[in-house]
C-alpha cells in the first residue's frame, strides 16, 4: 500500500526539477536582452540616422557601442562573479539594462546615445558572461546540456522579437520606442532573479555549505544520497580558495582556455554576425531589390534560427556536443560555399536570388545546432568552479571583441575581395573550426562539472590533487 507520504515523496524530484527549469528560464531572460539590444538596432538606425544626421562613422558607433560595452563588461563580470556571486551580477545586470534602455530611449544626441548603449554593453557582457555559467551550477549533470541552451534559445528569441518590433514601429519612425522596450524584459529578469536562489556552486566555494545543501535539495528533490555525492564532487575538486587570474596560467587552464577562446573567436570569424546584421544587405547583392523582400528575408532568418535552436535543444538529449559541432559546421562550410557560388553566378541569372537564400537559411540553421548552440554551452562548463567565472568571462570578451572586428570589417572586406572570395574566406575558417573541433574540443555530454577538469589535467600530464595527495 502506498502511503500519502510516499505518494509525495515520488513527486518531490518533479518537484525539484521544475524548480530547475524555472530558474534556468528566469536567468535565461539575460539572453533574450542579449538578442534584443544587439537586433533591434538594424530597424532603429534607419530613424535615428535622419533624427541626428548620422554620417558613416556616426552609425557604426551606435551600432557597435553594444558591442564594446560587452567587451568591458564581461571581465568585469568574470572577477565580481566570484566576488559577490552569480545570482547578486545577474540582478545588477538586469538594473544596467533598465537604466541603460531608458537612456537610449530619452539619448537628446547622438553622443548620449552611443554612451547609452555603451552601458547596455556593459550589462550585455555581464548577461553572457555570468547567465550562462548560473544555469550550468545549477543544473543536474543529465539535462545540463539542454537548461544551458535555454540561454542561446533567449538569444535567438530576442534577434527575432527585435526584427518584428522593428517592423511594428517602422511605420511611426519610432526608434526611441524600440530602444526603450528592451527594459521590460529586463525587468521581468531582475523581479524574477530576486527569488531565485543563490549558485549551489559558488556558495560551497565561499564555505556556505548549509545553504548550498539546501539548494541542491530544492533543485534536486529530496533524494538525499544524491544531493551529499553532488555536494561531496563539489568539495572535492575545491582544493583551493578561489582562483586568480595567475591561475589561468597553468598547464591544465591553458589546455582549457585553448579549447574555450578559440570557440569564442571562431563563433564569431565563422562570419555568423554578417548574416544577422546584415542578412537584408546579403538578399539585396542577390538582385531582391525591394526592400520588404529584403526584411521578409530577416525575418526568415530569425524564425529559421530559433527553430533550429529549438532543434538543438531536442538533439542535446541523445546526442553528444562534438557531434552537433561537426555536424552543424560542416554544414556552415557547404552553405558558405554555395553563397559564394551563387555571387560567381552571371549577374542577371534568376538562380542567384534563390540559391543565395537557401544558403543562407542552411548556414544559419547549421551555426544555431553547432557554434550557437554549443559555444555558450561549453563556455559555462569546460572550467573548474575555482576559475570558471574569470575564464568564462574571458572566453565571452574575446567572443565580443571578434564579434566587434568582423561586423567592422564585413562592408569593407566585400569592397575589397569581392563577394564570393569574402564568403569564401568565412568557408575558409569554417574548415579549420572543424578541424579544431574534431581534434580539441572534448565530449562534455554527462560528465559532471566536477570531471571535466580532469580532462584539462590529463591533456596538460599533470596528476590531479587527489590522485597525488591520496
Ligand atoms: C552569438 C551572437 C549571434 C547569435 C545569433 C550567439 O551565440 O554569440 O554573436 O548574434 O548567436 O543567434
Amino acid at each position: 500500500m502506498t502511503s500519502r507520504k510516499e505518494e509525495l515523496r515520488a513527486q518531490e524530484p518533479s518537484h525539484g526539477r521544475r524548480n530547475v527549469i524555472v530558474t534556468a528560464i528566469i536567468a535565461a531572460l539575460g539572453g533574450l536582452l542579449f538578442g534584443y539590444d544587439t537586433g533591434i538596432i538594424a530597424s532603429a538606425l534607419l530613424f535615428i540616422r535622419h533624427d541626428f544626421h548620422l554620417g558613416d562613422f556616426g552609425q557604426g558607433a551606435v551600432v557597435s557601442a553594444v558591442t564594446l560595452g560587452a567587451v568591458i563588461g564581461a571581465p568585469i563580470a568574470g572577477t565580481l562573479a566570484d566576488r559577490f556571486g552569480r545570482r547578486r551580477m545577474i540582478l545588477a545586470a538586469s538594473i544596467i539594462f533598465i537604466v541603460g534602455s531608458g537612456a537610449c530611449a530619452a539619448a537628446p544626441s547622438a553622443e548620449i546615445l552611443v554612451a547609452a548603449r555603451v552601458v547596455l554593453g556593459i550589462a550585455v557582457g555581464i548577461a553572457s558572461a555570468v547567465c550562462p555559467i548560473y544555469i550550468a551550477e545549477v543544473a543536474p549533470v543529465d539535462v545540463r546540456g539542454q537548461l544551458v541552451t535555454l540561454f542561446q534559445l533567449a538569444v535567438t528569441v530576442g534577434i527575432l522579437v527585435a526584427y518584428l518590433v522593428g517592423l511594428v514601429f517602422n511605420s511611426s519612425e519610432g526608434w526611441r520606442e524600440m530602444l526603450g522596450l528592451g527594459a521590460l524584459p529586463a525587468i521581468a529578469l531582475g523581479a524574477g532573479m530576486i527569488y531565485m536562489p543563490r549558485s549551489p556552486r559558488w556558495l560551497v566555494m565561499i564555505g556556505e555549505r548549509s545553504e548550498a545543501r539546501a539548494t541542491l535539495r530544492e533543485m534536486r528533490g529530496a533524494d538525499q544520497s544524491a544531493v551529499d555525492e553532488e555536494l561531496g564532487e563539489i568539495e572535492a575538486t575545491l582544493q583551493a580558495e578561489q582562483g586568480t587570474y595567475r591561475d589561468l596560467l597553468a598547464p591544465a587552464m591553458r589546455a582549457a582556455l585553448t579549447v574555450g577562446v578559440g570557440l569564442a573567436i571562431l563563433q564569431q570569424i565563422t562570419g555568423i554576425n554578417t548574416v544577422i546584421y546584415y542578412a537584408p544587405t546579403i538578399v539585396q547583392f542577390a538582385g531582391v531589390s525591394s526592400s520588404g523582400s529584403a526584411i521578409l528575408a530577416s525575418i526568415g532568418v530569425g524564425i529559421v534560427n530559433v527553430g533550429a535552436t529549438l532543434l538543438a535543444i531536442r538533439l542535446l538529449k541523445n546526442t553528444g556536443r562534438r557531434t552537433l559541432l561537426l555536424v552543424g559546421v560542416g554544414g556552415m562550410v557547404l552553405s558558405l560555399v554555395s553563397l559564394g557560388i551563387a555571387f560567381l553566378l552571371p549577374k542577371d541569372s534568376s538562380v542567384i536570388g534563390p540559391m543565395a537564400v537557401i544558403s543562407l537559411m542552411l548556414y544559419i540553421g547549421s551555426f544555431a545546432i553547432s557554434l550557437g548552440a554549443i559555444f555558450w554551452l561549453l563556455n559555462a562548463e569546460i572550467y573548474p568552479l575555482r576559475v570558471r567565472a574569470k575564464a568564462a568571462g574571458i572566453g565571452t570578451m574575446s567572443n565580443w571583441t571578434f564579434n566587434f572586428i568582423v561586423s567592422l570589417t564585413f562592408l569593407p572586406l566585400i569592397a575589397l575581395a569581392g563577394r564570393s572570395a569574402t564568403f569564401f574566406i568565412y568557408a575558409g575558417i569554417g574548415v579549420l573550426t572543424w578541424l579544431f573541433c574534431l581534434f580539441l574540443v572534448p565530449e562534455t555530454k554527462g560528465v559532471p562539472l566536477e570531471e571535466i577538469e580532469a580532462e584539462w589535467d590529463r591533456r596538460a600530464g599533470v596528476t590531479p590533487p587527489a590522485a597525488a595527495g591520496g
